[in-house]
Formats: structure tokens, C-alpha cells, sequence
């Protein structure tokens, strides 16, 4: 970074004066100079340490330069480094030839001083620049990634500790929205759906429940029938959960995925009544998965109804009340890639 001279420079010529000649006038220009008397001396000290530009002879015994240069370009470490073919061969088809080896100018000998060194900087100049450029993105990029994946975490320890607070009170729910949330992901993967809109339905699904908090607990664990009131008062759970989580800036509407889990893809669900296209990809998926978890597991009012019951329902009703695609998915998953769900996960609560 802190590197005060101009450039450091490889300058690789067979013949001693040319390449003492050559270096003299880098030199006196401010410049770092590195002499290779042959080719592959040149290559070494380039691996050893990328120069700010290599300066080939070509004709050069055992490797000539346009070797030096394709093993340059071979190799990541210098594979950038711009190269100058420095030769007296001043035939079109040579030039060519180095240019298509990867070089950025060639210069022929007899050189004036002055043409060459502008040559020289102005190549060392572009080279510099490039790297700052290149370092200054991937600094960039390491420290996004850095504070996306601190965020990423505090979004989900904070969507955590909200599922909490409901788990607490309702222990028959425990764990539901967790196992809910692998049954959605593992749809979704399936799906080919982006890892970034995943993400976001995991989060959902971790929370779709959290409007249950405002449902007194003796109903939540009524071991009976609830009457048409409660079953009501039950009824404005996504509407809750919608309007706690509102106000979250969340990268995706996870406010509105929770708000519409219970809605049916032919308007007979709630609490709007949306239809099909209506109700995002997310709250349908994450629709599947919900029907399926909770009558695969038991409840206070009823023992589970198993697994094969929750997919009759689902089967039965696909493309009717529940997605096609999320249904398809959801039944290959369960009958014949063994998907089960992770029964003892529940949340610490300390
Ligand atoms: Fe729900």
C-alpha cells in the first residue's frame, strides 16, 4: 500500500547492455527495477512477486518471451500483470502475436527514451489503478458481507425471541411454528425458489403464529370444542400477528405472509377472503406446511389425526383450498424423500 517508489518494474532482455540500457532508464525515472537475463528467471521473480508490468525481450534462448508471458497468463497471481514486448523484430505478424498472448504494447528496438517510458507509465499507472479499484470492492464486499450476516443473525435471534413470548403461553403450539417453518424451507427448496426469498419465509413461518399471544391461554389449551366465539376471538390470529409485526422493516412482507397464512386459494379462508394470485407465494407455501404440521401433531382438543390424514386433506383439496405446486412438492417430500419432522426442537427459554 505504502509503496513510494513509482513501480516496480521486470524488465527481462538476453543481452546484457540492452538490458542494462533498458533498466537505467527505468530507474532514473523513479522506477523499481528487477533485471532477468533470461526468461525463465523473469517468470520466477514475476511468481515470487507480481511487478507492476513486465517488459520481454523476445528472442530470449530456452524461454523466449512470449512463453514468459503465456505462463504469466496462466497463473492467477499475474495473470493481470500487463506485458511489453521490448523487440527488434518489428514484423506486424510477431506484434500480433503478442497481443493475442495478452500483452498491452510493444515496443521496437532502437526505442526513444521518451516513447518508452510513456508507454511505461502509462500501463504501470492503469495497472495500479485497476488493484486499488479491485481491492477497494472486495473490501467492500467483505465488510457487506460481514454486517449482512450480523444482521441476518440479529433479524432471526429477534423473530426467535418473538415466537417465544407465544410458546410460552400456549406449550401445546411449542415448537409447531419451528417445525413448520423446516416443513415451508424444505418446500421451498424443492421449488428451486431463491435462497434470498427462502429466507424470508423462514422467517415468516417462525412467527406466523405470534397473534395467538392476544388469545386468552384457557382457550389456546381448551381440551374441549371451542364454541363459535372462540373460535372467533382464535380466528384473529394472522390479523394480530399482521399488526405486531407491521412496523419491523423486514427485507420481505413477513407481515403480510403471516397475515395471509390462513387464507384458501378459493377465498373461503381469513380474514380477508383473498383469492389465488392474491395471497403471496410465501403464505401459501407456508399455508401446506402449517395444514399438514398441525393435524400431524396433537393437539389439546384432539389427538393427532396422523400424517396420512393431513395429506388426504391437502391431496384432496389441491388447487382448491392449497397451492398445486406447495401440495406436489409437500406429498413428494413426506412419501418418498422421508421428510420428518424434528419432534424434540422447541426454544430455550433462558
Ligand atoms: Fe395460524
Amino acid at each position: 500500500m505504502s509503496e513510494p517508489s513509482r513501480g516496480n518494474i521486470i524488465a527481462a532482455d538476453d543481452t546484457p547492455s540492452s538490458l542494462r540500457f533498458l533498466a537505467d532508464i527505468l530507474k532514473a525515472e523513479g522506477y523499481e527495477v528487477r533485471s532477468a537475463i533470461n526468461g525463465e528467471l523473469a517468470l520466477r521473480a514475476a511468481l515470487a512477486m507480481p511487478p507492476d508490468l513486465m517488459l520481454l525481450d523476445i528472442n530470449m534462448p530456452n524461454m523466449n518471451g512470449f512463453e514468459v508471458c503465456r505462463h504469466l497468463k496462466e497463473q492467477d497471481k499475474t495473470r493481470n500483470v500487463p506485458v511489453i514486448f521490448v523487440s527488434a523484430m518489428s514484423d506486424t505478424l510477431e506484434k500480433l502475436k503478442g497481443f493475442e498472448l495478452g500483452a498491452v504494447d510493444y515496443v521496437t528496438k532502437p526505442y526513444q527514451r521518451g516513447e518508452l517510458l510513456a508507454r511505461v507509465r502509462t500501463h504501470v499507472e492503469l495497472h495500479r489503478l485497476r488493484q486499488r479499484l479491485e481491492e477497494m470492492v472486495e473490501e467492500r464486499t467483505r465488510s457487506l458481507r460481514k454486517s449482512e450476516m450480523k444482521l441476518r443473525s440479529a433479524l432471526f435471534d429477534s423473530i426467535s425471541a418473538i415466537a417465544a413470548t407465544v410458546e410460552i403461553r400456549d406449550p401445546y403450539t411449542a415448537g409447531h411454528q419451528r417445525r413448520v417453518a423446516q416443513l415451508a424451507t424444505a418446500i421451498a427448496h424443492e421449488l428451486g425458489l431463491p435462497e434470498q426469498m427462502i429466507e424470508g419465509l423462514n422467517l415468516a413461518s417462525v412467527v406466523h403464529d405470534v397473534g395467538k399471544i392476544k388469545i386468552p391461554a384457557e382457550i389456546l389449551s381448551k381440551p374441549s370444542r371451542l364454541t363459535e366465539l372462540e373460535f372467533a376471538m382464535i380466528k384473529q390470529h394472522p390479523q394480530v400477528g399482521y399488526e405486531i409485526l407491521k412496523e419491523v422493516d423486514f427485507p420481505w412482507p413477513i407481515a403480510h405472509f403471516v397475515w395471509q397464512h390462513h387464507e384458501r386459494l378459493d377465498g373461503s379462508g381469513y380474514p380477508q377472503g383473498l383469492k389465488g394470485d392474491a395471497i403471496h407465494f410465501e403464505a401459501r407455501i407456508l399455508a401446506v406446511a402449517d395444514v399438514i404440521e398441525s393435524m400431524s401433531s396433537h393437539r389439546p382438543y384432539r389427538a393427532s389425526l396422523g400424517v396420512e390424514a393431513a395429506l388426504a386433506e391437502i391431496d384432496g383439496n389441491s388447487g382448491v383450498l392449497y397451492d398445486p405446486d406447495a401440495v406436489r412438492v409437500a406429498l413428494k417430500l413426506i412419501r418418498k424423500d422421508g421428510f420428518q419432522f424434528k419432534h424434540h426442537e422447541t426454544f430455550d427459554h433462558h
